[in-house]
């Protein structure tokens, strides 16, 4: 019997009205298995930055350390800048934890049009792997000369070989565990004079090593334009922070719609917990009217349980989204229909194993 603790941080807006969702998934799924959950409910949001000044409490990070995950909804809400939600929360938490894996699943689903003509279900099945706590998004640089006509700007970018050689590797043995065994490389060697060929010099390194796996790179600019073009040539495709959080909104964006895409940020090292969250924001157009779709929660809570070791509950979840989205009766706004969250969750239950 596995018991497991999960910290459940719901945030803001539509985040307070999925995460619910998605732990009565994972709660109806894990029924006929040994398994166990507490969830563990923290308040962290910008509603506690309006009340107390701060998105979580001076020793947030140290309270999550104790748990086996942490399932979050979104933060960001209209009042409270998006620098200071990310920073205030999000980020710590995928730094302190060193997450340094960023992965989310691309996958077209039968029932779904796809924005890309001629495409079937099956032909868009892929994941992005992108590095999480360094590369372009660092604090470090500065302003000088402010508000002069002198004003100068710099922003480092953070390429070690720990980092890089880390998120490679990552990728390449998420590759070994799949059948098409390949691995495509984000780069810009051609622009970016140093951190970009580093870069390609360390993969061709990680590949040397991997003798099975079929390996290609592209430029960012045309690789943007493949993922639109011929979505179907990729399996993993793994990139720097920035390049990969670009890729892994396109990506999704390919398949009909980011409300049922997933993301997982890792610690594959398990010395601390890992993250699941929708890729989706908090989405204050719709919060509070009970129309949002569940299905990027119910997903990332599928990759958590996955992640602590239960490939069965996951399959069960992941059978229960492929079916409701095939039978098509029940399927929210973003999605074309007209079902409201609870009408699809009454779905998702009626195609779980009774
Ligand atoms: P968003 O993802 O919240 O919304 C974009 C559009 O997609 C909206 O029209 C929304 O109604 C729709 N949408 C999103 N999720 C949906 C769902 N589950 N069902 C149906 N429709 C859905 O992105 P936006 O508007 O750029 O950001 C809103 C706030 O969320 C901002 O404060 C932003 O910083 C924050 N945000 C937080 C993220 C996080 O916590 N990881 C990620 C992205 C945004
Ligand atoms: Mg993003």
């Amino acid at each position: 019997m596995s018991h497991y603790r999960i910290a459940v941080i719901p945030g803001d807006g539509i985040g307070q009205e999925v995460i619910p969702e998605g732990i009565k998934m994972v709660e109806a799924a894990a029924k006929p298995f040994d398994v166990t959950f507490e969830w563990v409910e923290f308040d962290w949001s910008c509603e506690r930055y309006h009340r107390e000044g701060a998105m979580m409490p001076e020793d947030g990070i140290e309270q999550l350390a104790k748990f086996d995950a942490i399932y979050l909804g979104a933060v960001g809400y209209p009042g409270v800048p998006d620098h200071v939600s990310l920073w205030g929360l999000l980020l710590p938490i995928r730094r302190q934890f060193d997450q340094y894996v960023s992965l989310r699943p691309v996958r077209l689903f039968d029932g779904i049009a796809c924005p890309l003509a001629h495409k079937e279900p099956g032909d868009i099945d892929f994941y992005v792997v992108r590095e999480n706590v360094e590369g372009e998004y660092s604090a470090i640089g500065g302003i000088q000369f402010e508000g002069t006509e002198r004003e100068i700007v710099t922003q480092q970018n953070i390429f070690t070989r720990t980092g890089t050689d880390r998120i490679l590797k990552y990728a390449f043995e998420l590759a070994m565990k799949r059948e098409k065994k390949h691995v495509t490389s984000a780069t810009k060697s051609n622009g970016i004079y140093h951190s970009m060929p580093y870069w390609d010099k360390r993969f061709a390194n990680m590949a040397n090593h991997y003798p099975e796996i079929q390996t290609d790179q592209y430029h960012i600019d045309i690789l943007t334009a493949n993922f639109v073009l011929k979505p179907e040539h990729f399996d993993v495709v793994v990139g720097s922070n920035l390049f990969g959080d670009i890729l892994s909104d396109l990506g999704p964006a390919c398949t009909g719609t980011i409300a049922i895409a997933p993301s997982a940020n890792i610690n594959p090292e398990r010395q601390f917990p890992s993250m699941f969250e929708p890729v989706h924001g908090s989405a204050p157009d719709i919060a509070g009217l009970g129309i949002a779709n569940p299905i990027g929660a119910i997903w990332s809570a599928a990759m958590m349980v996955q992640h602590l070791g239960h490939d069965d509950i996951h399959d069960v979840m992941m059978g229960a989204v492929e079916s409701t989205l095939k039978a098509g009766k029940a399927l929210t706004k973003d999605m074309g229909g007209n079902a409201n969250m609870q009408e699809m969750m009454a779905e998702l239950m009626a195609h779980m194993p009774s």
